[in-house]
């Protein structure tokens, strides 16, 4: 086994203008320097700056290795579970923070919920949500699309969580995942040097969020369970099935724990879907002869009527489509584990205390599994296509024990709410109009996002 010295890489960035000029170049254009690091070294690779190190894997094996064979070496580091600067300071110790034993009991608690044959029921919330977010448009109108498709995710996953509209709440917890994406874009600047106490205008702001969130959810839980130990008001919701499940030795979870549980899948759920959404809208307005199959489809199977929660199946290109949108726009289009045993990766000893960065963006764009990368095709996840492919060259939703517990609520309401709107719609992108990807915590679309809507 090689050292983790001998990890091929760009010069180290040891001084500060040397660390320097590499943010500035971050800055204008952070997923091109990956891909082009990855194509000049390899698989496997690491960067230097001031004395941290940060390794980036792209081959399938390597990251199959992190996230299932030496799944034990890597666990969420801090940028997850720190409550000063990192997710947990929103989410607490939800799913996504959490390691070890507390989310071993947690995903157990959680799975069955969100299991597919569970999602089907929430369908009805997300062909609404699909008819509601174009209500008011018109033939011939300008819709801000990423704004509709936020506003229409947040709904459902207000609506599927609490079976009620909790319109003001559910915005409540919508400002507050931009707060926490405010703080985590923050946590590259300098601000972020200052002591814990220093009052800045960023942490009011944090702090301020999360006694709203607080506020709402504590009081949404209580309508449901008024005592930790009493009997749950069965809602048929995710809210009352979280609140109810018990684990092995018959044990609930604590208020708190649900709390964070919510919250987390607030924040993990609803900027995501709004994500892949926005992304969609574009694809299909760059891409006329796939615009011209999925309408196809959209007509043969529903021949103008909405959706139904039993046309899922018979949607399978509509599913392609967004299965190809995932590929080309991941909105975890990096994410991260820390060492914390030993472990080895591509020939090359990893130490506790190392940070690994998947980079499905990087993975998704390699011509060894996706000829002719930058092409966009739905057709590359349609039988044998898909078949044929390694099952880690597609990770917007990771892998492993700790893949996203909401992939198929996620496939699901993307494939429903495209297909209710593109049922009636058509949208295009004004002329000359050059959308790019602004990679911040998410994958986003540069906004606003303004299309045409034209009435099919
Ligand atoms: C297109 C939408 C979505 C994308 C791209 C996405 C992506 C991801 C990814 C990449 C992870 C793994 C992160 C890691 O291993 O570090 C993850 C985990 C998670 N996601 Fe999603 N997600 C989406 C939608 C959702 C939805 C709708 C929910 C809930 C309703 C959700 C809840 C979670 C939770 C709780 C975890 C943590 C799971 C665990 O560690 O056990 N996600 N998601």
């Amino acid at each position: 086994m090689r050292a983790s010295d001998e990890i091929p890489g760009p010069p180290p960035a040891d001084s500060i203008p040397a660390a320097y000029r590499l943010m500035k170049e971050v800055k204008k254009d952070l997923l091109g320097l990956v891909l082009a690091a990855f194509e000049e070294y390899g698989d496997i690779l690491q960067l230097r700056v001031l004395g941290r190190r940060q390794v980036l894997v792209r081959s399938p094996d390597l990251i199959r290795e992190v996230l299932v064979g030496q799944a034990k070496c890597f666990e969420k580091g801090k940028d997850y579970t720190s409550r000063r600067k990192g997710l947990a300071k929103f989410g607490g110790m939800g799913l996504l923070s959490s390691n070890g034993e507390l989310w071993r009991r947690q995903r157990k608690l959680v799975a069955p919920a969100l299991h597919a044959k569970r999602v089907a029921s929430y369908a009805d919330a997300m062909i609404l949500a699909g008819e509601e977010a174009m209500a008011d448009w018109q033939d011939g109108s300008v819709v801000e699309v990423d704004r509709a498709m936020m506003h229409a995710a947040l709904r459902i996953v207000a609506r599927t969580m609490f079976s009620r509209e909790i319109g003001a709440e559910a915005d409540v917890i919508g400002e507050a995942t931009h707060a926490l994406h405010g703080m985590l874009e923050a946590n590259n600047s300098a601000w972020t040097l200052l002591p814990d106490w220093f009052p800045t205008l960023q942490r009011m702001r944090e702090d301020r969020a999360v006694e709203r969130i607080d506020e709402v959810v504590y009081r949404l839980i209580r309508e449901r369970r008024p005592t930790p130990d009493g009997p749950v008001e069965d809602g048929g919701d995710l809210a009352s099935m979280l609140l109810s499940a018990e684990d092995d030795e018959g044990a609930r979870m604590s208020d708190e724990q649900a709390r964070d549980e919510i919250v987390t899948m607030f924040i993990a759920g609803h900027e995501t879907a709004a994500n892949t959404l926005g992304w969609a809208w574009v694809e299909l307005a760059r891409n006329p002869e796939v615009e011209a199959t999925l309408h196809e489809e959209l007509d043969r199977v529903l021949g103008g009527r909405a959706p139904r929660p039993d046309d899922y199946r018979a949607l399978p290109y509509t599913r392609a489509f967004i299965e190809e949108t995932l590929r080309r726009w991941p909105p975890a289009f990096t994410f991260l584990r820390t060492c914390v045993a030993e472990a080895e990766l591509g020939g090359y000893r990893i130490e506790p205390g190392a940070d690994v960065s998947l980079v499905p963006y990087a993975t998704h764009r390699d011509a060894r599994h996706y000829p002719d990368p930058e092409r966009f095709d739905p057709a590359r996840f349609l039988g044998e296509a898909r078949e044929a492919r390694d099952r880690y060259a597609w990770i917007p939703f990771g892998g492993g024990p700790r893949v996203c517990v909401g992939n198929a609520f996620a496939l699901m309401e993307t494939t429903f709410v495209l297909a209710t709107i593109a049922a009636r719609y058509r949208l295009t992108l004004p002329e000359g109009e050059d959308v790019v990807p602004v990679p911040g915590v998410t994958l986003r679309p540069s906004g606003p996002l303004r299309m045409r809507a034209h009435a099919r």
